[in-house]
């Protein structure tokens, strides 16, 4: 019964990579295992050698716009960690075309690729399915300069493969610890550009990146204690005795002081590991929280029907299928597995501490177009600290309040809250949002990405 269908399905393939992706032909995925069969979208993924020296290769996926992709523009999207993997988080649990579930692959409705080219690169070496070769591959310490060296390698290289994408207007958008690679991949296109014209860069959009990392981490105090995750008490030590910037600090100086020991004991044990932290709304994945360790457990909760929890556990069954390698063109090389976040990648922590809101300055002076979003019920990087972020930046930088700030909308429900300055940044909360947005709130945050860009006022009323 399968027969006829797959067969249509080849002709259909086939006829749209000869009109318009000869270039590509290599890197075309024919058809992802247990894909839906109604998909008149495009896929690629494979490789992108980004220094021949040192073999090293980062690994794609480039999923065309469910419509027009001709005239849509090319949209990049990374994860953060640093160490995951922004196809199996933002692709297959985030804002990319498909989920997967069981032996299948579910239709996401609300995926990004509706609006835009989207482009996932695993990145740096040894993320996901991106190596290098040979005996030192892993074992020297990797940046953020590197890391966006090598990003601009990668996408100066993936134009050659896909030259009619070279002149599209560029979007960069990522999470979390993208809220580095994204600046400082930017600053490098710009200067690129004041060469020759290279990339036709037009906006960055950030959901719950790392900024500046003391103003970042010390909200998550306030936010657990308002969100009744910690008692009065902690609280105040939390704040006074040993705030989460000093700590971390320490813990990545393999230096942490008994106090700051005590007092992260103190929040550990209050907030329990059976929350969230990246959505303390959300019910936790009961079998990969205990996978973690050995300890007596609560009854398992049936999870959310909305949200599934154990997206994770599916993606990375999924990937580790050889026939889905084998689709994706993907191979393992220097690691057992396919995992989430890299356990072989040795990324310099102390990276953390270089703030980047410097940059989205100089981004703005070049024109580019800047939007911050927070999924609101984030603790990890929680909206409160990413607004004061961006007012300072407003200030900093002598942009004035052009939408103060007010509700916006999806549908008959509120949206989140949003505020622009100076007509070029803008800043926006995605409610009921985890750390990744798009994976709690799929509906909400396709609105924003498309007003992103569109650059047009998220919607005011219903
Ligand atoms: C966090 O702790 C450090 C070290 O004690 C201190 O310098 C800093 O001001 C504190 N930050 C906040 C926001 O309390
Ligand atoms: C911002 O507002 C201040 C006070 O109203 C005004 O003096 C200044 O010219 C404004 N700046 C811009 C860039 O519009």
């Amino acid at each position: 019964m399968a027969f006829p269908i797959l067969l249509l399905h080849l002709t259909f393939f086939t006829f749209n990579v000869f009109s318009s992706h000869s270039h590509s032909h290599a890197d075309r995925i024919i058809s992802l295992p247990g894909q839906p069969h109604n998909i008149a979208f495009q896929q690629f993924s494979g490789y992108i050698t980004v220094d021949n020296k040192n073999h090293k290769s980062l690994f794609y996926y480039f999923a065309e716009s469910e419509t027009d992709p001709s005239s849509k523009p090319l949209v990049l999207w990374l994860n953060g960690g640093p160490g995951c993997s922004s196809l199996g988080v933002g692709a297959f649990s985030e804002n990319g075309p498909f989920r997967p579930n069981g032996e299948f692959l579910v239709k996401n409705e609300h995926s990004w690729n509706k609006e835009a080219n989207m482009l996932y690169l695993e990145t740096p070496i040894g993320v996901g399915f991106s190596y290098a070769k040979g005996s030192s591959a892993y074992t020297t310490t990797v940046n953020d300069e590197e890391t966006a060296r090598d990003n601009l390698v990668f996408l100066e290289r993936w134009f050659d493969k896909f030259p009619q994408y070279r002149n599209r207007d560029l979007f960069l958008t990522g999470e979390s610890y993208a809220g580095h690679y994204v600046p400082q991949l930017a600053k490098l296109m710009i200067e690129r550009n004041k060469r020759n014209n290279v990339f036709n860069l037009k906006g960055i959009a950030l959901g719950n990146p790392v900024l500046e990392y003391a103003t970042d981490f010390n909200s998550r105090a306030e936010f657990f204690w308002s969100h009744g995750l910690i008692s009065d008490s902690t609280y105040n030590m939390f704040t006074r005795v040993c705030n989460y910037s000093r700590y971390v600090s320490e813990y990545n100086r393999d230096s942490v002081s008994s106090v700051c020991s005590n007092v992260m004991g103190l929040v550990s044990k209050e907030t329990s590991r059976f929350v969230d932290k990246y959505d303390v709304t959300l019910d936790v994945c009961i079998s990969s929280v205990l996978s973690q360790s050995k300890v007596i457990s609560p009854q398992p909760q049936q999870a959310n029907e909305m949200v599934d929890v154990c997206v994770d556990d599916k993606v990375t069954n999924y990937l580790n299928r050889r026939d889905v390698q084998e689709a994706l063109h993907a191979k393992l090389v220097g690691v057992r597995k396919w995992d989430v976040c890299s356990n072989v990648l040795d990324y310099d922590v102390l990276n953390l501490e270089v703030p980047t809101l410097p940059i989205l300055g100089s981004l703005i002076r070049a024109g580019i177009k800047i939007l911050i979003y927070s999924g609101d019920q984030d603790s990890v990087i929680p909206l409160t600290g990413s607004r004061t972020l961006v007012q300072k930046l407003a200030r900093q930088i002598g942009l004035n309040t052009t939408v103060p700030y007010r509700v916006w909308f999806e549908r008959q429900q509120v949206g989140g809250w949003t505020q622009v300055y100076g007509n070029i940044l803008s800043f926006a909360t995605v409610r009921g949002a985890a750390h990744e947005a798009p994976f709690s709130q799929p509906e909400r945050s396709l609105v924003l990405f498309k007003s992103f860009l569109e650059g047009t006022p998220l919607p005011e009323v219903f």
